[in-house]
């Protein structure tokens, strides 16, 4: 087992959920040797802990595990690409960096033979990431779908079963830590597409430009809409769907969707997320967690941390099995 050494950069919701959970998994051999943090401010770990340029981390010999927590996805980038260049390992959870610079990332680890985890980007505290990595290599998969955003389907959930409305369901989304710094991340679906790019790279083998994809949110649902869901029986669930057609092709969206009583997705409320896959062989298969706050995310970046111990990488090898599929960029499929 690797002895690791961590630099953690970013101490926000994430990075201190992160903090607290390492702190009750003694057996775990990790230490965090610095913490980069924009700004100088009394907090509850000694000053000597902290620092506030990220090159301080990148170039501290000691360390051999960067952990990037931070929202700024360009930033991330560079000092995820700075980290694996230089022989790191990393372990993030920026969910726009790495849809956004999949390919150039993978490339990497392969060249460096340095280990990229991320399974904290996509769905918070559900391994969903590694099981679609291991489990679900060979042609039975069908599709994947879920809720991925926490605090979409947290205000979603307020004004359907509290009756509350957008504004003070999304303020609390946001006081309680789920929501991005920019909250429009959330609600105009962008957090749910870049997870949904992961998941694709993931189960089909395939890296999708973002800007291919169909996707709106939450926000410009209307008092209308709701009130024609309720009169239905349906609920409206923010959903993303990968699924596969004929010849090779996926498709994929991001939308707000009428999800019946009978569907798993129907249940999942407040800050969960739920993730559906289906396959020819199983039917279904229903995952289902915490997808937002400080410690559900923190718990997956420690399982990260801990794979990373054992020297665990993606082998991405959904992308020789399928031989990439090409995706389909104006189809949408129901669910
Ligand atoms: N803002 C994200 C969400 C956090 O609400 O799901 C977890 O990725």
């Amino acid at each position: 087992k690797k002895k690791l050494k961590i630099g953690l950069i970013g101490f926000g919701v994430v990075g201190q959920g992160l903090y607290d959970v390492l702190q009750k998994s003694p057996a775990l051999d990790a230490e965090i040797l610095s913490i980069c943090v924009k700004n100088k401010k009394k907090r509850s770990l000694p000053d000597e802990l902290f620092c506030y340029n990220p090159d301080e981390i990148l170039n501290n010999g000691d360390i051999n595990l960067v952990v990037e927590l931070i929202s700024d996805a360009d930033e991330a980038y560079h000092i995820v690409k700075k980290s694996l260049l230089s022989g790191k390992d990393v372990v993030s959870a920026n969910k726009k960096m790495i849809a956004e610079n999949l390919e150039e990332l993978i490339q990497i680890q392969k060249e460096k033979n340095v280990s990229l985890l991320y399974e904290a980007s996509a769905c918070g505290s559900i391994p969903v990431i590694r099981n679609l990595e291991e489990y679900y290599d060979n042609d039975l998969l069908l599709s994947v779908t879920g809720i991925l955003n926490g605090s979409s389907n947290y205000i979603l959930s307020k004004i359907f079963d509290h009756n509350k409305d957008y504004d003070s369901a999304l303020k609390e989304a946001q006081e309680l830590g789920f929501a991005e710094a920019d909250p429009s991340f959330d609600v105009d679906g962008f957090d749910s597409l870049f997870k949904l790019i992961i998941l694709t790279a993931h189960s089909f083998g395939t890296v999708v430009n973002p800007k291919d994809v169909l996707h709106y949110g939450i926000s410009n649902i209307s008092d209308f809409d709701i009130q024609y869901a309720k009169e239905k029986d349906f609920k409206i669930k923010l959903v993303g769907q990968v699924e596969k057609l004929e010849n090779n092709k996926i498709s994929l969206f991001v939308l707000p969707r009428l999800v019946k009583r009978d569907k798993y997705i129907y249940n999942v409320e407040d800050e969960f997320n739920g993730v559906v896959i289906k396959g020819l062989a199983y039917d279904k298969q229903f995952m289902f967690g915490k997808g937002a706050g400080g410690h559900p995310t923190g718990s997956a970046v420690l399982s990260d941390i801990t794979a990373i111990a054992h020297n665990y990488r993606y082998e991405y090898k959904k992308m020789n099995y399928y031989s990439s599929f090409e995706y389909e960029k104006d189809v949408i499929i129901e669910i």
